[in-house]
Parts: structure tokens; C-alpha cells; sequence
């Protein structure tokens, strides 16, 4: 296989901004990789303990319990039911957290060689890290082109990191309905669905409200790293139209893409029980409450954020200004140029520090 070139790695070139900020007598608060920091709640590990006695490969199809509890969790959460989870064919597959299944979801998909992988705007940076692995050009549009090329695939990504913006159904309909039509996959990362505020409960791509009475040409990708505090447990899902998740199923199975068994047995775990979600979410809101009109109160605007784990903050000015300001103040954000071009004058807070490290970033702020 050839080389591929891969887009820059960037957070190399926050190294002065971090010098900076920890400069700071009270130390740097940083605030730009939206890596959790509080406890993996016990039921996960108690879960991964008693599974720990592993002797036989897993399988690329998950476990029953794990698939069973997705479907469960699925269905209570955000109203999708799926085909057959537990069907010979399946429609819904553990995957080795999300970030993985995101990059190489296209070669998975059998797309690799010419074709344009349509990404939002401002996005994670491993929808175009996939695209770039499988040979594939990026198009970056937040609206279903009227024309639509040689588009293979679609990245949707609601709540949208970085900015925290959640689709409305309406535009989750238009984007279905431009991939049924022209036969293109349309995805939806939802690794942030259990993470709205204010009133805000993001819609999956797979509620029937969007997709109709079925999954056709629909994929969504969630995961139990922010929702379940288990980044390091490596435990995502990829679910939906059970003919995708079969074709990407397959490949798995042959690449031995398998989630370790005892990691099932937590997902199965975390997937049935609500509670530590719920009070998850909650301490997310107390830091945004308390982090937002600090923010604001700073002068800064902070734009979308209804939702996920980030503010998205703006001077109305270039992004690195932004920050070196909140270096300045022992803080360091995510430029958002990091996230496309049309990020360029945004930064990205990200809520997944510890309390003591929110409140140092207040009083920072407005003192
Ligand atoms: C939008 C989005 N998708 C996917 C991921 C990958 O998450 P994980 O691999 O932990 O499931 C992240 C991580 O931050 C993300 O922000």
C-alpha cells in the first residue's frame, strides 16, 4: 500500500499557548482536549471483573447481552428501534470505541479508490483522516449539495464537536432523504446524543421521526466514552440499515477488529442502567453553568453549545488572538482553525475538567 498523507497533526503548535498558561501562578487550566477526568463509575468495572475470565476470542459480532443492551439502551434513549439486533444479520456491532469505526468507516464500507466523502464544515478531524485513508477527496458543506458528484458517503455529526450544535429533525430528514436518493450512505456520529442542556434532546438519524419505518442507507455511531466516563475502556457502537452494518461487519471480522470481552460485559452494564448517565450529565451542567457566563462575562460570545461538552467561543476576531488572550489568563482552548477553515475565528472550551479546574478558570475570568 502506498503512503497516504495524512492531514497535519496539530496540537504540536499549542505548545507556546501551554507554556504560557502554565506560567500562571494557580497553573494552567487546560481546557482544550475534551478528555473526561472524573471516575469510571463502578458498575463498569465491577462488569469487566466478572468477565475477566476470557479465554476464547469475541467475536465481531458483540456478545448477545451487549447487542441486547444496546437495543435496549437505544430504544429508551432516543426512541430507535432496531431491525433484528440479535438476527444473523446484525444491525447493530461493538466497535473499539468510535474513533476507530470513524476512520476507517470508508474502507470498511468497500469506498475506497475515487469518490468525495461529504463532511460538515467545521468537524472532527477524523472524518477527513478516514476519507484520506481510503483514497478519498473531502468535501466539506453543512446542506445537501444539488449536485451530488461522485459523493460516496456522509458524515453528520450531531451534537457537532466542536461547537456543540444539534441538528433540527428537519435538517436530519433533507440529508436522509439526498442519500436515499442518490444511493450515499449518510452516518451520523451521535457521541454526544446523551449530552443536551437546556431543554435540548438531540434526535438520532435513526428515529423513526427521520428515517421513516426503516433504516435504509442510515448508519449512527455512538459511544460510551463521554456518556459513561470510559474513554479508556474503548467501547463504541455502529448500528442501523442492517445491509451497511453487515458489509462493515464482515471486513471486521477478517481484520480481527474485536472488542475484548470483558469490555462487553461493561458496555452490557452501562448500556441498561441510566443512572450513572443521568448523574454524569449533571455535573457536565454544573461546570457549564457555572464556566458559560464567565465566559460571557469576560466579554467573549459563545455560539451553538446547546449541546456536547464544549463552548464555542468567540472575540470576533482570529482564533490564535483568542488564544494567546486566555493563555494570558493561565487557559488554554483548541483553535478552532484546528476543525476546518470556517472555525477560524471560534475556540473551543471543553467542560471535561475538574471542578476545582472549572472554578480556577471563573475566577480567572472574572476577576
Ligand atoms: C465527534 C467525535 N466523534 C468521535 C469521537 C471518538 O470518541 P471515542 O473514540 O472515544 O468513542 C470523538 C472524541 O472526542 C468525537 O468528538
Amino acid at each position: 500500500m502506498s503512503a497516504v498523507r495524512l492531514p497535519d497533526f496539530p496540537w504540536d503548535s499549542l505548545g507556546p499557548a501551554r507554556a504560557r498558561a502554565a506560567e500562571h501562578p494557580g497553573g494552567a487550566v487546560d481546557l482544550s482536549i475534551g478528555t473526561p477526568v472524573d471516575p469510571t463509575p463502578t458498575l463498569l468495572g465491577e462488569a469487566l471483573a466478572a468477565a475477566a475470565d476470557a479465554p476464547g476470542y469475541p467475536t465481531a459480532l458483540g456478545t448477545v447481552d451487549a447487542r441486547r443492551a444496546a437495543a435496549g439502551w437505544l430504544s429508551r434513549r432516543l426512541g430507535v428501534q432496531l431491525a433484528d439486533p440479535l438476527g444473523a444479520v446484525p444491525s447493530v456491532i461493538p466497535t473499539v470505541g468510535s474513533k476507530e469505526l470513524v476512520a476507517l468507516l470508508p474502507t470498511l464500507l468497500g469506498l475506497s479508490g475515487t469518490g468525495t466523502v461529504l463532511i460538515p464544515e467545521v468537524a472532527y478531524p477524523t472524518y477527513e483522516v478516514g476519507a484520506v485513508v481510503a483514497g478519498l477527496q473531502v468535501l466539506r458543506t453543512d446542506t445537501p449539495p444539488a449536485d451530488p458528484g461522485d459523493a460516496v458517503l456522509v458524515w453528520l455529526n450531531s451534537p457537532g464537536n466542536p461547537h456543540g450544535r444539534v441538528l433540527t429533525d428537519d435538517e436530519l430528514r433533507a440529508w436522509a432523504a439526498w442519500g436515499r436518493t442518490h444511493g450515499v450512505p449518510v452516518v451520523a456520529d451521535e457521541c454526544y446524543v446523551e449530552l443536551g442542556w437546556d431543554g435540548v434532546r438531540p434526535r438520532s438519524v435513526l428515529h423513526p421521526d427521520v428515517a421513516g419505518p426503516d433504516h435504509t442507507g442510515l448508519l449512527a455511531v455512538h459511544s460510551l466514552s463521554k456518556q459513561s466516563t470510559a474513554a479508556g475502556y474503548r467501547a463504541g457502537l455502529l448500528s442501523g440499515d442492517p445491509a451497511l452494518v453487515r458489509r462493515v461487519w464482515e471486513v471486521r471480522r477478517h481484520l480481527g477488529l474485536l472488542v475484548p470481552t470483558p469490555v462487553q460485559a461493561a458496555m452490557a452494564a452501562a448500556l441498561a442502567d441510566d443512572g450513572h448517565v443521568d448523574a454524569q450529565r449533571e455535573r457536565y451542567r454544573s461546570r457549564r453553568d457555572r464556566l458559560a457566563p464567565a465566559v460571557r462575562a469576560a466579554g467573549a460570545r459563545i455560539d451553538h453549545s446547546e449541546a456536547g461538552l464544549y463552548l464555542w467561543v468567540t472575540r470576533d476576531e482570529d482564533c490564535w488572538a483568542t488564544i494567546d488572550w486566555l493563555a494570558g489568563l493561565g487557559i488554554v482552548a483548541a483553535p478552532g482553525s484546528f476543525y476546518g477553515p470556517a472555525g477560524s475565528r471560534h475556540v473551543r472550551l471543553a467542560l471535561t475538567a475538574t471542578d476545582e479546574r472549572i472554578d480556577a478558570a471563573v475566577e480567572r475570568l472574572t476577576s
